[in-house]
């Protein structure tokens, strides 16, 4: 992960630095750094934790300069301390990583061998030592960086400056993105454009493999193969949303109440209101009707709504869904027949295992579809159909409204898969238009639950364990629940299906263990009663979410109910995970963790 930012400027560019990398902060937030260069000096400032450290660091012993790079880290090699904190220096350069370099051992050692110190543990510094040695050979700066990125493998994302060049940066990507912007007499290059939104909205992608030599009068882009290219100027949509708290302690708190209006706008783009039918998929490459099977991927969050839309594809367009998180699939040489439909969902459109697992469905001769919230991101961009989620910037590290608005793509692709497959027909797809249409509307009122969820949550704070049930639908939810929770309280959370309780977790239980169940009355809703009864003949604490009449038939005694409106089955996972968001929210709150920025997480998850 790690964001990284550079800066080829006409004023002091230290503070424009520290202002991009804020926003970058999401990809990584354990330690921070900026390297200026003047007077044919190269100067840093590093330091340990969040941006702040760095700040008030900067604030005491500023670095002047016109030109910089800046980082900030997710470690993978090395503790998060000041020493493995970017940039990293060797001699006459300067440089800041993101991604892995996976044979940095080897090179490691041949530099060791060559007469080179090492003063940190990151797999990153091998590369500014490559460089220098390069540079020492007589290569000028653009040869050197080019002849030591030839020697790397992994993914990287780079910018590399140099001690006798005030007007040159060289970046390079393989695997992470990169986004260079163009300004008046200034050139900008981060990790993505919103890093780069206050100062221009003019933007070139790097593609993979490219590697680009800029100055502030102009950039040259060069393919692996050293071959010059040209990659096409964009405007940048979407920068300037870039948002503030308002009124609310933490991002994910006005996230997840923002869901009513966002769930509403992506249901909006994929319903007809006035047709009431699903629309949008007459253009596309493929149609449901001639698919056999539909293929999900994608990681954490977001693989929990693909796990929601199995059940959904399956029972209501009976199409039959394979799904793994991207990290198994990528390796798992899957056959895929010819012209099937792989879909991906992802927030930040840049998870490396889920790119890598497009790649493979690439090869494979699939048709590619993505579920996506970024839609300047690589996964946008290397799908054949993109479904924007409408969900705006996500900025707590936690998923809470792409997460409702992945799943309301999905129901609307499920309802016109059903269509297409002949499975209903157009006035049962109308009834099912209206009764997703309502789901913006319970969202609201589920919100309101939030003083009683609050003081549920107070109870939480104290336990070590807590055990998640669901089943059909509300299984996925359960499972969300629980990342929800262990993500941002540190609260040991497991996410079963209710009826795999009896194979394990129930030796879990005593009056120590609360266990959270979701069950929204439906057909299934009995069963699931068995469990809790299961549950409480053993002592277990158990909070039921619930609506009235799933309330009035638990039949247990000391159990404490979030009674939600009656709704129609197919909205209840879009609505019935903000009780659960919330609950781990207050939660976490009450236990005074750092909610937006969790330790050891990042939001967006660059590196395998
Ligand atoms: C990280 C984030 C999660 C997210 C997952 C997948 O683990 O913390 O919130 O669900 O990555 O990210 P993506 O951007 O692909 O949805």
């Amino acid at each position: 992960m790690c964001g990284i930012v550079g800066i080829i400027g006409n004023r002091p560019v230290a503070p424009l630095i520290v202002d991009a990398l804020k926003r970058l902060e999401y990809r990584g937030y354990d330690s921070a750094g900026v390297a200026t260069l003047e007077g044919n000096i190269l100067d840093r400032r590093r330091a340990e934790g969040k941006l702040v450290n760095l700040e008030t660091r900067l604030n005491a012993d500023p670095l002047s300069g016109i030109i910089g790079i800046g980082h900030t880290r997710w470690a993978t090699h090395g503790v998060p301390n000041e020493t493995n904190a970017h940039p990293h220096f060797s001699d006459d350069v300067a440089l800041v990583h993101n991604g892995i370099i996976e044979n940095f051992r080897e090179l490691r050692e041949e530099l060791i061998a060559d007469g080179y110190n090492f003063a940190s543990q990151t797999d990153t510094e091998v590369i500014a030592h490559l460089v220098s040695r390069e540079l020492k050979a007589g290569k000028n700066p653009a040869d050197a960086a080019h002849t030591a990125i030839l020697r790397l493998e992994g993914a990287f994302a780079l910018a590399i400056m140099f001690c006798s060049e005030d007007n040159l940066i060289v970046a390079a990507r393989n695997g992470p993105p990169l986004a260079i912007g163009h300004g008046e007499g200034e050139m900008y290059l981060g990790s993505d454009a919103i890093a780069l939104a206050p100062f221009t909205n003019v933007i070139t992608y790097l593609e993979d493999g490219d590697w680009a030599v800029i100055r502030r009068e102009d950039m040259k882009i060069f393919d692996a193969s050293g071959a010059s290219v040209e990659r096409a100027k964009q405007f940048s949509v979407g920068s300037h949303l870039m948002v503030d708290k308002g009124n609310h302690r933490h991002f994910m708190d006005k996230e997840i109440h923002e869901q009513p209006e966002v769930i509403g706008h992506t249901l909006a783009h994929y319903l007809d209101f006035a047709e009431q039918r699903v629309s949008g998929l007459d253009d596309v490459s493929f149609n449901f009707k001639e698919l056999e099977r539909v293929t999900i991927t994608a990681c954490g969050t977001a693989y929990l709504a693909g796990m929601v839309a199995k059940y959904w594809f399956e029972h209501l367009a009976r199409l039959p869904v394979d799904i793994d998180v991207a990290s198994e699939f990528r390796y798992r040489e899957v056959p895929m027949n010819k012209d099937g439909l792989s879909l991906f969902i992802t927030q930040s459109g840049e998870t490396a295992d889920t790119l890598a697992g497009l790649r493979y469905c690439r090869e494979q001769g699939q048709h590619i579809g993505a579920i996506v919230n970024v839609r300047e991101s690589t996964i946008a961009r290397e799908s054949d159909v993109v479904f924007p989620t409408l969900a705006g910037p996500e900025i707590g590290v936690a998923s809470t409204k792409a997460f409702t608005c992945q799943l309301s793509v999905l129901a609307c692709l499920a309802v016109g898969a059903a269509r297409q497959r002949g499975i209903i027909n157009t006035e049962q797809e109308a009834q099912t238009v209206r009764e997703l249409s309502e789901a913006p509307r319970f969202a609201s009122q589920v919100l309101k639950l939030g003083p009683q969820i609050e003081q549920l949550a107070r109870e939480l704070a104290n336990v070590k364990h807590i055990l998640y049930l669901g089943r059909d639908t509300n299984y996925p939810l359960a499972m969300e629940g629980a990342l929800k929770l262990k993500e941002i309280s540190y609260i040991h959370a497991e996410g079963y299906a209710a009826g795999e309780l009896k194979h394990g977790p129930i030796a879990l239980i005593d009056e120590t263990m609360p266990v959270v169940v979701i069950a929204p009355h439906d057909q299934i809703f009995e069963k699931t009663v068995s469990n809790m009864q299961e549950v409480a003949a053993r002592g277990g604490k158990i909070i039921l979410i619930t609506d009235e009449k799933g309330a009035s038939k638990a039949g247990i005694d000391e159990i404490k109910t979030i009674i939600l409106p009656e709704m129609p089955t197919i909205i209840t996972p879009l609505v019935y995970a903000l009780p659960i968001q919330m609950l781990a929210y207050y939660t976490a709150v009450h236990m005074g963790t750092d909610v937006d920025q969790p330790r050891n997480l990042a939001k967006s998850v660059t590196v395998e």
